[in-house]
């Protein structure tokens, strides 16, 4: 019996079961976590004096060898290794012999593989809001670029009143930025060290896990061993934050799609973004929003998974935790792609300015502006209502435009309208008029590319310490 654990066993597992059980093919992704978490926890070892000097270097040493042979691909993967934290130290026996069996010391897989997991996400959070950032500057660029287009906003689909394209992109900037504020937000929650829980009550041994938190810079640590090693809760927050920026993104995405078709022709994508018919010439498919709204239901799917997962389960540690890494790994692989393919898509679109105008002008999207305007003169909204909806009907069974009436023909309607209806109607002055706080303005509009622009900054700002704190832990 070669396992690590094989002592008390009688028989080897079948190879079916070993292949069942493994999950060396996937968190192999760890190895860097996992070996970086061990030169943390060995060097506490030699510190407190669990080991001396001299066996923690050789051991750090070794560690450092089989990372260097994972990097280099030389080390193959057998579902008899059965995960990563196991193929290290075999790794590592092989380089320095029975020494390496002294790594494990006052440690378990539980609390090493919850360290691992807790190492790897801490950094794709900041790789996450890094992309997410990069996006909204891409998205604000845009906005910012055509901050004159006039376009339908949309209720029901139906088209409801004139908006100005950089209002609507900026609507999903502010989405975006909610998203950055929660990654930021459970940031610190991800950040507790559980190394020291052992496998769930703790140890005997001496161990300082002060020091392997701030070796490797964590915020802080669990202070119940039984939670550190059965804790998931870190990686649902951080699945339930990656669903909702893929509901952003794929509501996004539904836009897109309809605006590039031709039945809109609001914007035409860059052809790098698009790809063609293997039977029809002449089309030219978004595929890279369709796909990001088909891949949301991975993520959705990943979230349902690990809850799942975990709302049966006692405590402390159960191998049922071992499903947390392939949803978890999916989720941030699919942020990761969707986000970074997304921002070159927005910063390369072409908005048809004159195909949204035209839009905006047809369909009566200046009705509600005839209603305030015999509001404003007076009439109780609910009957100016009633009166514009009598000469929407008029003008829609006359095939005419609101602003095809003359005077005249208005005040058949109500005595109320005078000559300055004209401007009124006009769908440059109606947004002009919308100059309530995150109104359609133009002031308006600026006042968010401002509010956007400081956003970016402060996010930037705490990029770079996270990065500049994650960059020093070299151990
Ligand atoms: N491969 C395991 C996992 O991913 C590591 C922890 C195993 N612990 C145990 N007691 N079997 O969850």
């Amino acid at each position: 019996m070669n396992k690590h654990w094989g002592g008390r066993f009688t028989k080897a597992a079948t190879g079916e079961v070993e292949d069942f059980t493994a999950s060396i093919f996937f968190d192999c992704l760890l190895v860097k976590e996992d070996i970086l978490g061990s030169l943390a926890h060995v060097q506490m070892l030699g510190h407190v004096g669990i080991l001396s000097i001299n066996e923690a270097e050789e051991i750090r040493q070794g560690l450092l060898q089989v990372l260097e042979l994972f990097s280099q691909g030389k080390i193959s993967l057998s579902s008899a290794d059965e995960d990563i934290h196991m193929k290290v130290e075999t790794e590592l026996k092989l380089l320095i012999g029975p020494l390496a069996g002294k790594l494990h010391t006052a440690r378990s897989r539980n609390d090493q593989v919850a360290l691992d997991l807790h190492l790897y996400l801490r950094s794709k959070v900041v790789a996450i809001v890094a992309l997410l950032n990069e996006l909204n500057q891409a998205l604000l660029i845009q906005a910012k670029q055509n901050c004159h287009v006039i376009m339908p906003g949309y209720t029901h689909m139906q088209r409801a009143q004139p908006i100005l394209f950089a209002h609507h992109l900026l609507a999903y900037v502010s989405m975006f930025e909610q998203d950055i504020e929660r990654l930021q937000d459970s940031y610190p929650r991800i950040n507790q060290l559980p190394l020291g829980a052992c496998a769930l009550a703790g140890t005997g041994f001496p161990i300082d896990r002060q020091m392997v938190a701030d070796l490797l810079k964590f915020d802080g640590l669990y202070e119940n061993s039984m939670d550190a090693v059965s804790d998931r809760d870190f990686c649902v927050e951080f699945l339930a934050n990656a669903a909702l920026i893929m509901t952003h993104l794929s509501r996004l995405s539904e836009e897109i799609v309809l605006w590039c078709s031709q039945e809109f022709a609001f914007i035409e994508l860059d052809d790098a973004y698009c790809t063609g018919s293997s039977i029809m010439p002449q089309k030219k498919n978004p595929d890279v929003p369709e796909l990001v709204r088909g891949k949301t239901g991975r993520v959705y799917g990943s979230l349902i998974a690990t809850l799942t997962m975990l709302k049966g389960l006692p405590l402390a540690y159960n191998k049922d935790m071992q499903e947390d890494k392939e949803a978890l790994f999916d989720a941030v692989h699919t942020i990761e792609a969707s986000l970074s393919v997304y921002k070159g898509l927005i910063a390369t679109l072409h908005v048809c300015k004159d195909k949204m105008l035209q839009a905006a002008q047809e369909g009566f999207l200046n009705a509600t502006e005839l209603a305030d305007y015999l509001t404003s003169k007076g009439l109780p909204f609910r009957e100016a209502h009633a009166v514009s909806g009598k000469i929407v009907r008029h003008c829609l069974d006359h095939h005419l435009k609101l602003e095809d009436l003359s005077l005249q023909q208005l005040q058949s309607f109500s005595p109320l309208f005078s000559q300055d209806i004209t401007e009124v109607l006009d769908l440059k002055n109606i947004i002009h008029t919308r100059k309530s706080q995150g109104g359609t303005s133009l002031l308006q509009v600026e006042n968010q590319f401002c509010l956007a622009t400081s956003a970016l900054e402060k996010t930037a700002q705490w990029l770079s310490e996270k990065q500049k704190l994650l960059h020093e832990v070299k151990i």
